[in-house]
């Protein structure tokens, strides 16, 4: 495949974030309900993960529920727990044979119990493994992370565990959801919609986007070697000039 051999593998995203969005569009252009929008996005997100890990990303994290997505009618949430439910069990094997480790971000004691409990078996019998950190955002929001990170340094301060003069960037980093993962460096949302849709507000300040108007059940492999090589051809100056980055 061409656009595979045009990826430069010393220069890959560390983190890759993506926004998965359109799966009720998908649906509708099909006269089909929105749950099956959602149970042909999965099959989007299945080989995603794989092609991430088979190019050597080291850290993907996907948009997949968010805070605000619980104000969505009660049957769609349903559907969408059932289907997280389903697709850990089914793709549990997936994960193993491509040493892919399962990590998630979000409030999980909203999530049902049940989906609870196949999250936590899941990350158990992939923590040991290594080529690739695969993160879940379930039911997950950047202000309600902050927010969370924020009251945790407000306690230890008032304990006096840490000092006000201390709180510095690595400290609020360390007390966020994403603590163990490095800034992303690369945002891609499906559906032609521009926006963040509050995710990873703090981790994304200095990422590259990538918006492209491709539904998310229709995001194929082509597409994200397309982004990659896209992010690959940009200069990612951190505030400096460009003959200080050459
Ligand atoms: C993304 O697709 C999946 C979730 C947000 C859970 P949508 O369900 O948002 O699909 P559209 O945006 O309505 O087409
Ligand atoms: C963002 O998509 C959340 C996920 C992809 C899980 P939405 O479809 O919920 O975003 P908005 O509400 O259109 O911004
Ligand atoms: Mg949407």
């Amino acid at each position: 495949m061409s656009l595979l051999s045009s990826i430069n593998i010393e220069n890959l995203p560390k983190h890759l974030a993506i926004i998965m969005d359109g799966n009720g569009r998908w649906a509708k252009q099909q006269g089909m309900m929105r749950a099956f929008g959602h149970e042909n996005g999965t099959k989007s997100v299945k080989t995603t993960v794989e092609n991430c890990a088979k190019i050597g990303i080291e850290n993907l994290t996907l948009y997949a529920f968010s805070t605000e997505n619980w104000n969505r009618p009660k049957l769609e949430v349903n559907t969408l727990m059932k289907l997280l439910i389903s697709s850990l069990k089914k793709e549990l094997e997936t994960l193993v044979i491509n040493n892919i480790k399962l990590n998630t971000i979000g409030n999980l004691e909203k999530l049902p119990k049940s989906a609870q409990k196949e999250l936590l078996e899941v990350i158990g019998k992939t923590k040991n493994n290594t080529r690739m950190t695969l993160t879940l955002a379930l039911s997950y929001g950047s202000r309600e992370e902050i927010i969370n990170a924020v009251k945790n340094i407000a306690t230890k301060v008032k304990n006096n565990i840490i000092s006000i003069d201390s709180i510095d960037e690595s400290i609020l980093n360390k007390h966020l959801y994403t603590h163990n993962l490095p800034d992303v460096d690369l945002v891609i949302r499906t559906s032609g919609e521009h926006r963040i849709s509050n995710f990873l507000l703090w981790q994304i300040a200095y990422a590259e986007f990538y918006f492209i108007d491709v539904l998310w059940p229709d995001f194929s492999e082509e597409h994200l070697y397309e982004a990659i090589i896209s992010y690959q051809k940009r200069e990612r100056r951190f505030g400096k000039t460009s003959e200080q980055i050459k």
